[in-house]
Formats: C-alpha cells, sequence, structure tokens
C-alpha cells in the first residue's frame, strides 16, 4: 500500500476546479518523477555497457536511446480501454509501459546480447519478454520488448519500478517509424496491398539486417 489518494484521474482533469487538480496533481507528479527515475537508472546501465563495449572491442552496440515518459491523457484512455481503475495505483499495478526505454542497436547479435546482460544483473527482474524479432508480427513489425522491473533509491525507500524496454536495430527501427506515422493517415482505398507492402519490406530490411552482420562478421574475422 502506498500513501496515494484513490481518486480517479479521470475526475481530475475534467474538473473545473482547481484545487482538485493541485491537490491530485502532487501524487502523479511524484509517481511521473519516480518512473523518470527509473528510465535515468536504465539509460546509465546501457551506456555503461555501450562505453565497455567500445573499449574493448572498438565499436558502439548502441546507435542511440530514446526515452518517454507515457502522457498523461495517453495513461488514462489506456486505463479506460483496457477496463482498469483510473487511480495512481491503478496506474502502478496494470500499467507497464508508462517508462518506455528504446535501444537502437546496430546489428541484431547486440540487441541479444545487451538484453541478456540487462537481464542478468542482479538488480534488474524481467517480468516479460515478447521476441518480435524471432516472431515478427503479423503486419512486419520485429523488435525485442522487455518488460523490466529496477529499484529507484528515494529519500526513505527503495521502489521497484517497471520498464518497458524496446530493443531494435536501426532498420527495424527505420521501418517502425514510417509504419507507425503511416497509421495516422486517413482511410485508404486498399488497405491490403498497404499492408502486403508494408510487411515485404519489413521482409526486405531483415534480409538487409542479416547480410550486414554477416559482412561485420567477415571484416572481424580477416582482423583476427
Ligand atoms: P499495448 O501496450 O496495450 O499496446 O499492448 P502490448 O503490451 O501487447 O504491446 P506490445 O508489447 O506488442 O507493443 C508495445 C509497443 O511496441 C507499442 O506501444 C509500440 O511502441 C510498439 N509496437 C508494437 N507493435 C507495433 C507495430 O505494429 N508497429 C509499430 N510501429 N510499433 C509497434
Ligand atoms: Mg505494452
Amino acid at each position: 500500500m502506498n500513501n496515494y489518494g484513490n481518486f480517479n484521474l479521470y475526475d481530475v482533469l475534467q474538473s473545473e476546479r482547481p484545487e482538485m487538480l493541485i491537490q491530485h496533481a502532487k501524487p502523479f507528479s511524484e509517481l511521473m518523477m519516480h518512473y523518470k527515475c527509473a528510465i535515468q537508472e536504465v539509460e546509465t546501465k546501457l551506456n555503461v555497457l555501450n562505453n565497455e563495449y567500445s573499449l574493448v572491442y572498438n565499436r558502439n552496440p548502441i546507435e542511440s536511446i530514446k526515452t518517454r515518459i507515457k502522457k498523461p491523457l495517453s495513461i488514462i484512455n489506456k486505463l479506460k480501454r483496457k477496463g482498469f481503475p483510473l487511480t495512481i495505483e491503478s496506474i502502478e499495478q496494470n500499467l507497464s509501459d508508462i517508462a518506455g526505454v528504446r535501444v537502437v542497436c546496430s546489428f541484431q547479435d547486440d540487441i541479444y546480447k545487451l538484453a541478456e546482460i540487462l537481464a542478468k544483473q542482479d538488480d534488474i527482474t524481467v517480468l516479460e519478454v515478447k521476441d518480435y524479432i524471432q516472431n515478427p508480427k503479423p503486419n512486419g513489425y520485429r523488435s525485442l520488448h522487455l518488460i523490466i522491473e529496477i529499484p529507484i533509491f528515494l529519500s526513505h525507500k527503495k521502489k521497484p519500478m517497471r520498464v518497458e524496454i524496446q530493443f531494435r536495430t536501426i532498420a527495424m527501427d527505420f521501418w517502425a517509424s514510417l509504419e507507425h506515422t503511416l497509421k495516422y493517415k486517413k482511410q485508404v482505398d486498399n488497405p491490403e496491398d498497404i499492408a502486403e507492402m508494408l510487411s515485404s519490406c519489413a521482409e526486405t530490411i531483415n534480409d538487409v539486417d542479416v547480410k550486414m552482420l554477416e559482412i561485420r562478421n567477415m571484416i572481424n574475422k580477416l582482423e583476427i
């Protein structure tokens, strides 16, 4: 049990009474701050690994790291969509993607290496793994998703926080970003054709990823 008020977030947002917003804004911002700290912890761990790799192997497995905290309105919409109570406790209990970290890697094998190393760290608990690289979504989406729990150290307590980490290659990120943008375009006449083309692009992109890894391995062999 924590000491957050058991209020209805939607009522608060809809409320015309500013004192109600002010009264409840604090526990909400506090929780968001906790998620932000958890993101920082994960980001630091990833940066440490990237630095170590760059010294030992002379290359960076991580191309870029993007982080985000889910927006209040998206949080409320997701709770409503899934039929969960609109309370602070409910956010923590029912949603695993408030804190999001996207790790864009150079090569496919880096994804699994990094995920494995993180999972082994003794302060990280892996709650869920979704391997959309081995098992791509029907539309062609590929990435490795991990839901982890990581502690943050506050002044009076240690608190485990959930973070969603998505690992992708640069090529997978390129596809996912464009596919995401295209989703929001207005109704098209030939959705099946478009879906087919997108999925075929995802295949092509995967072939390129596999070949790039092959090339890297060939070059590495020459260097030994
Ligand atoms: P929700 O989190 O409720 O959406 O369901 P879930 O937990 O089953 O989601 P999943 O782990 O499959 O995906 C979570 C996140 O991955 C999404 O919020 C996106 O960022 C990303 N993602 C999943 N599928 C797709 C996709 O088809 N296209 C793109 N561009 N991104 C996707
Ligand atoms: Mg999710």
